[in-house]
């Protein structure tokens, strides 16, 4: 196989051809969409837009068509047994939100307990706050090492308490690790949890097969995956999707209805009320046909060496704090400028047209954790190239020369 060209990747996204000077590190925020993806959906709405499911028209059953391939598409991608068992959702938040509500009651009771990390997203944290207040359910907490890696000796005894939950991030989305999910999921497994992997910046960084991690559920957004926002999956094992309770009831989701009692539609329909994000789903299935002509190996070599790179010009900046270890790294580096606020470095980044983001990063409790009052946090893709590397770190050079003047 041909080695990985980036200048040839990099070209499919007109963004780059529209805003050459833009050094674009915030890509842990949100993607840029290759070509493929904008013409899948302009064309979705140029040559098809119609509803999906309930059209008696010719239009109608080509948008819904397109509609189920895409999710044909995800389930493939993702390696689930069916694609029913593939819930579109509005994003990784909607998904999280929906397995946190949807389990109360039908799996959680008062008195259980739910194990998360401390290096979530708030995504994964306050939907399953919410419903510990509200429902007497307890939180428990994974400490994390020296390193800021999930402590595992930690959590193989929190594991001991028997939480029926364990959900954590595939990749910390502020210091870019890659937890040992397959692990963590084989160890709560034998202590008899259900287990939810949140993806949301994993998915792109590897294909997720959910069979072999056998994790009951996982969850990603498109928009970090190339594809559309406001676009999002919630995979589960059909005996757990059963499980939930909807969120959001209304057309679609339902078999029968009437004032005195409703009954509900089978999966996935059952948890898709209302007109789902058919363009969403479209641009997100061409955003993973599109990556899958490239080989994820390669991508990730090439994003190696770019973190290689940027962690050899880091260390000759002063000043600076890596909150980021390099090593099983998605490509995700969180630093600070000693004694300077994260917003004025990446303020002074900006000027010089090098997109990152600053602060806590939704994850408020790593942060106090970590006792930092927020990073800088430079996030890489496989459209970066070494001239990205060296221009960022030229500009935190010169952000340090200005704040330590
Ligand atoms: C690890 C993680 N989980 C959840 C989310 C929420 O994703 P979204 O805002 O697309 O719903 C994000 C977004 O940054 C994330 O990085």
């Amino acid at each position: 196989m041909p080695a990985f060209d980036v200048q040839q990747f990099r070209q499919q996204f007109a963004f780059f051809q529209q805003q050459p000077d833009w050094v674009y590190l915030d890509n842990a925020a949100t993607m840029h969409k290759p070509q493929a993806v904008i013409d899948a959906v302009t064309q979705f709405y140029q040559r098809h837009n119609s509803n999906v499911h309930r059209g008696a028209h010719q239009l109608s059953q080509q948008a819904t068509m397109l509609f189920e391939q895409a999710r044909t598409s995800v389930a493939a991608y993702v390696n689930a047994a069916h694609s029913d068992e593939i819930i579109f959702t509005s994003g990784a938040t909607a998904a999280l939100n929906q397995i946190a509500f949807g389990l109360m009651h039908t799996v959680l009771k008062p008195g259980d307990r739910i194990l998360l990390t401390q290096l979530e997203h708030h995504a994964n944290i306050v939907p399953w706050q919410l419903h510990c207040q509200r429902h007497g359910v307890i939180i428990d907490v994974v400490p994390l090492t020296p390193q800021h890696t999930v402590d595992l000796v930690a959590y193989q005894k929190l594991l001991a308490l028997k939480p029926k939950v364990v959900s954590f991030s595939h990749i910390s989305n502020v210091l870019g690790h890659i937890q040992p999910v397959a692990q963590m999921v084989a160890q709560a497994k034998a202590a008899g949890a259900i287990t939810m992997i949140d993806g949301a910046q994993g998915a792109v960084y590897q294909q997720p097969d959910v069979q072999q991690l056998d994790c009951d559920f996982y969850v990603f957004s498109g928009h970090k995956l190339y594809g559309p926002t406001g676009i999002g999956v919630l995979y589960g094992k059909t005996q757990w999707l059963e499980q939930l309770t909807p969120v959001f009831a209304g057309g679609e989701m339902i078999d029968t209805v009437s004032f005195v009692n409703t009954t509900f539609n089978k999966l996935p329909f059952r948890l898709e009320a209302g007109t789902p994000n058919i363009a969403g789903a479209i641009g997100l299935s061409a955003a993973i046909s599109w990556l899958q002509k490239y080989n994820t190996e390669q991508i990730q070599q090439h994003k190696s060496l770019l973190l290689k790179e940027f962690y050899s010009g880091l260390q000759a900046i002063k000043a600076i704090d890596i909150l980021s270890m390099p090593v099983h790294n998605a490509g995700i580096v969180a630093l600070n400028v000693a004694g300077e606020h994260p917003a004025d470095v990446a303020e002074l980044l900006n000027q010089q047209q090098v997109a990152v983001r600053s602060g806590q990063h939704c994850a408020m409790p790593l942060f106090s954790y970590l006792a930092q009052q927020g990073a800088v946090r430079c996030s890489f893709a496989a459209y970066n190239t070494l001239d990205d590397v060296n221009r960022c770190l030229l500009a935190l050079e010169q952000a340090v020369e200005i704040l330590t003047a």
